[in-house]
């Protein structure tokens, strides 16, 4: 200690040694850490802050697929910050401020560093500004069927689609599940055929010197992978479900009127899942069906999941489903996707069990035969770019099968139903899950645990 404090500036050993850690020079924090330590995904979220409010301004050329945002992040430090990372995919930084004071902006890679202009102290609530402009990149997953997410260029327009990374692609963000947000998200784009759609609620659209702008509101807290932005000349049709949530379907016209009836059953479905899964969590609801040439798979982004037309109707209840379990209750790691994935699967088990005579037990028996589903424990992914497999789905749903067993009918459905409203607009765990199961049944569970959420092997009976 002697020989260290007698190298050291006389300011830098006076704090040392009377454990301050300002010395009156505004000088006190750390950086925020580049990355939440995500098992499967290194580098996404960050460390330092918690986000509560996103407002993204946005201004879109179609034509030239050029956009210019600003995002203003509102968030609470949790720890003391000299500077804090955001993720940002590609785009120009143009400038950015903190509490009204520019920052420096640095970039390397997707980690875009600000450093304040003063430190902020822990605790203390924030506002960022990013200014940015450039064109959105699409970004290609690691998974088999390299999977396109992040921005997306359509027929005439453009689609934003984020799970597991793709949000960075059109706004800077802690872009990790753990960290929920509400959004507003406001778009201009050339006045015309086009309009946009995104989460939540609309709550303006002006139209004023050949430009009309959409500004979008979210007020329940979304993860960033559930942000979306859909650009096209769209068909909305607004309707309601029987316990008043505002439901909006909106369908690309390129795919034709032959789902019609189907789409409007939006409302019955989010009732039957209210009836499954308790009150539905948000304060609207609906679908966007797209050309299978916009999206190679449906997403559940939140109030207002993607479809391409070919995943219909399955996914309708798949994604409805995901309302409840993934984007109300949201994994606290890319790990815990099962609880997305298991829940939404076995939704559709329980849809096919009232509307298609085809029993629960049959899905999980077919499930369980197919070897494709064993190839990895679903609460234990091997890597990220195996994130979206089989036995994440239907392991998953087998887990809930085996839970349905073991407590019995009604305590079953009550377990799922208290389940999403425990953890309603907030994070959970698989440690989270099996805990709450065993509580509320009073068994104790750990061979089913053991065999069907991390066990390697088969067993050799259902
Ligand atoms: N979560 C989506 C669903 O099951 C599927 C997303 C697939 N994404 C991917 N990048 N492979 O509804
Ligand atoms: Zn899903």
């Amino acid at each position: 200690m002697r020989t260290l404090v007698r190298t050291l500036t006389p300011a830098v050993a006076l704090l040392l040694l009377t454990g301050c850690t300002d010395g009156g020079t505004g000088v006190h924090g750390k950086p925020g850490s580049a990355g939440v330590r995500d098992p499967l995904f290194r580098g996404l979220g960050n460390g330092g802050y918690d986000v509560q409010h996103y407002a993204l301004t946005l201004a879109y050329d179609p034509d030239t697929n050029h956009l210019k945002g600003t995002a203003e992040i509102t968030a609470r430090a949790t720890q003391d910050l000299s500077a804090f990372n955001l993720d940002l995919h590609g785009l120009k930084v143009d400038g950015a401020t903190v509490d009204g004071k520019e920052a420096a902006a640095n970039r390397a890679g997707d980690e875009l560093t600000l450093r304040p202009h003063r430190d902020i102290d822990k605790g203390k609530t924030f506002r960022t500004v990013v200014s940015y402009s450039g064109e959105p990149q699409t970004i290609i997953d690691e998974d088999e069927e390299k999977s396109k997410e992040g921005w997306l260029e359509t027929e005439g327009g453009a689609l934003a689609v984020g799970e597991p990374s793709g949000s960075m692609a059109w706004f800077p963000s802690n872009n990790h599940p753990s960290d929920k947000a509400t959004y507003d998200i406001t778009v201009t784009v050339p006045e015309g055929p086009l309009r946009v759609i995104s989460n939540g609620e609309l709550m303006k659209k002006v139209t004023t010197g050949g430009r009309t702008t959409y500004a979008w509101k979210s007020r329940q807290p979304m993860a960033s992978y559930l942000a979306m932005l859909a650009i096209g000349e769209y068909r909305p049709t607004e309707s309601r479900t029987s316990s008043g949530v505002p439901v909006l379907t909106v369908v690309d016209p390129a795919v034709g009127t032959k789902h019609a009836q189907l789409i409007a059953q939006v409302p019955e479905i989010v009732e039957w899942g209210e009836l499954n899964f308790g009150p539905y969590p948000f304060s609207s609801a609906g679908v966007i069906v797209v050309p299978n040439d916009d999206l190679g798979y449906a997403l559940e982004t939140q109030t207002k999941p993607v479809i391409p037309v070919k995943e219909l109707p399955d996914s309708l209840v798949h994604e409805i489903a995901h309302q409840w379990f993934g984007n109300s209750v949201t994994p606290r790691s890319w790990k815990d996707m099962w609880l997305n994935e298991g829940f939404a699967v076995y939704a559709e088990w329980i849809w096919h069990e009232d509307f298609d005579a085809t029993p629960a037990k049959q899905s999980f028996e077919a499930a369980f035969a197919d070897d494709k589903n064993w190839a990895f424990p679903p609460a234990d992914p091997p890597s990220a770019a195996k994130v979206s497999d089989d036995p994440v789905y239907y392991r998953g749903a087998m887990v809930l099968h085996k839970i349905r067993q073991a407590v019995g009918e009604k305590p079953f459905f009550e377990i799922v139903k208290g389940w999403a409203t425990e953890h309603r607009h907030s994070n959970a765990s698989t440690a989270d899950f099996t805990a709450y199961v065993e509580k509320k049944s009073g068994k104790d569970l750990t061979e089913l645990w053991d065999t069907w959420l991390y066990g390697k092997d088969k067993p050799d009976t259902p």
